[in-house]
Parts: C-alpha cells; structure tokens; sequence
C-alpha cells in the first residue's frame, strides 16, 4: 500500500513528539514525516500525563504537518479531523469507536488511542503541527493505574502486524488532512458530533466539584463543549473545566 508520507522508525526515543519538535526547531524537517517509535521512554499526554505503551506492541508515532492553511482560531479543526481519521480507521476493522471530547477515543467506555496535538502559531496561522497518536493495538494488559485501557487485540481476539496498521491509518488520516488542505469546513462538525461520546444524551457532569446533569448539544469553533444543563442553562467549557461522571 501507498504510505502518504515519509517514515523515520526509531528503536527508542523519549517520545516521538519530543523528537518531531527538536528536528523541526533544528530546520531539520522538510517535508511532511512520520516519526514512529518501537518504544518511548517518556511517552506523553495531554495535561502532563504520561502515555504508557508495552514496547513493540502497539503504535506509538508523530505525524509533522506543515499547517499554514489553516488559521489559527480554526485550530480545533485539526483535533477533529484527525479524531475522525482514527474513528473511520477503526471502522475498517468494524471496531465502533465514539470521540470523547475533545479528541479521545474510546470504545464503549475504554479507551483505545490518544491524540497530542502540538501547534505553532506565527501571526494569525499553524505553521506546523505535531500530532502524535498513541493507539493500543497489540497489548493485552494494562497497568493497573490505567484502569480503562483496551486495544485492538482484546476487542478482536487476534494480533495484527504494526506496519500494516500503521499504512491503513495514515491513509485515513491522509484523507482528512486532505479533506482540510481543500479548506471547506462544511461538513466537519456534522461528522465530529455524530461520532461524539453521549452526544445528546443526559449525563451527569461535574465542574468545579459542582456535579449537575446536562446535554452535549454542541461544540463551538474554538472547541469549546456546548452543554444545556437540566435547569435550562446553556454552559460552555474549555478542555479539563468539566468531566464526565
Ligand atoms: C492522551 O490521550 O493523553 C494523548 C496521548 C498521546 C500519546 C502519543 S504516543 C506518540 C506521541 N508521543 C508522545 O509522547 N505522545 C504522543
């Protein structure tokens, strides 16, 4: 299968976003590349979590995009393309995934990969962007602190070769980096929200230890999570000022 784009494979790294972002303040990258890595040392996730992945078991890798098409008030458009990519990559395996907001993936309530964004901005637009995705293919146990983890392998009873899974997701992801370089937005949000975790279902959520029951009917242009609580509030929150209960 066609790779869209150049692959660097590293053995060992402290972690692919780290690497991405040092070769391109070294100049060093100069097209659109692929860093993956058999292990990381110091794997990371959003909000300064650590992203643990058993070496050579699952994929664990930094896409670098040259981003000046979009704008930078448009940013969220990256979280959620590239959100959708890995929703339609799972679909060809005929795992249904759901997009816990803002760029989570999970399947029923575990989680089965994880997107760190990582923007520079000059003037009003990206200049480039580190998208590194960890996505738990091969791995049959977790560490008891990661209580929610699952991977391809336990959803499907079968191991599958990483490279093979890596081509089938880059090619997904192509099309919807694709889908934003032709810069019409028109349908993102639609797709984004019907593929959204308990979208227009009542919940409970919790803010400031204030716990209250609401809808997700919306996610704003800045990503921010539209939620109509039950006493008829409209609220909106930036990521980490609500979580699920
Ligand atoms: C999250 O859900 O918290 C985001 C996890 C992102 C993990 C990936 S693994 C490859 C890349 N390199 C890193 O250090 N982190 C991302």
């Amino acid at each position: 299968m066609k790779q869209p784009w150049p692959i660097i494979s590293l053995n060992s790294v402290s972690s692919t976003n780290n690497y991405a972002s040092q070769l391109l303040s070294e100049n060093k990258i100069v097209e659109e590349t692929v860093i993956t890595a058999y292990k990381q040392e110091h794997g990371r996730g959003q909000q300064d979590n650590i992203w643990e992945s058993g070496t050579g078991k699952n994929l664990t890798f930094s896409l670098v995009l040259f981003t000046n098409f979009i704008e930078a008030k448009n940013q969220f458009v990256l979280s959620q393309a590239i959100s959708l990519a890995i929703i339609d990559f799972l679909r060809l395996y005929k795992i249904n995934a759901k997009i816990k907001w803002p760029n989570d993936i999970y399947v029923n309530e575990n989680k089965i990969a994880g997107i760190l964004i990582e923007n520079s901005v000059m003037d009003n637009t990206l200049l480039h962007s580190v998208i590194g995705i960890g996505l738990n293919v091969n791995q049959g146990h977790f560490a008891k602190n990661i209580s929610n983890a699952i991977s391809m392998k336990t959803l499907l009873s079968k191991e599958f070769v990483l490279q093979e899974v890596l081509d089938n997701l880059l090619n997904c992801i192509k099309n919807w980096v694709d889908y934003l370089k032709a810069n019409n937005y028109s349908d993102l949000k639609k797709e984004y929200l019907d593929n959204l975790y308990r979208f227009g279902e009542k919940n409970m959520f919790s803010s400031k230890a204030v716990d209250f029951s609401g809808t997700i009917t919306d996610v704003e242009e800045t990503g921010e999570l539209v939620i109509l609580a039950g006493d008829g509030r409209k609220l909106k929150f930036m990521f980490k000022e609500v979580q699920f209960i």
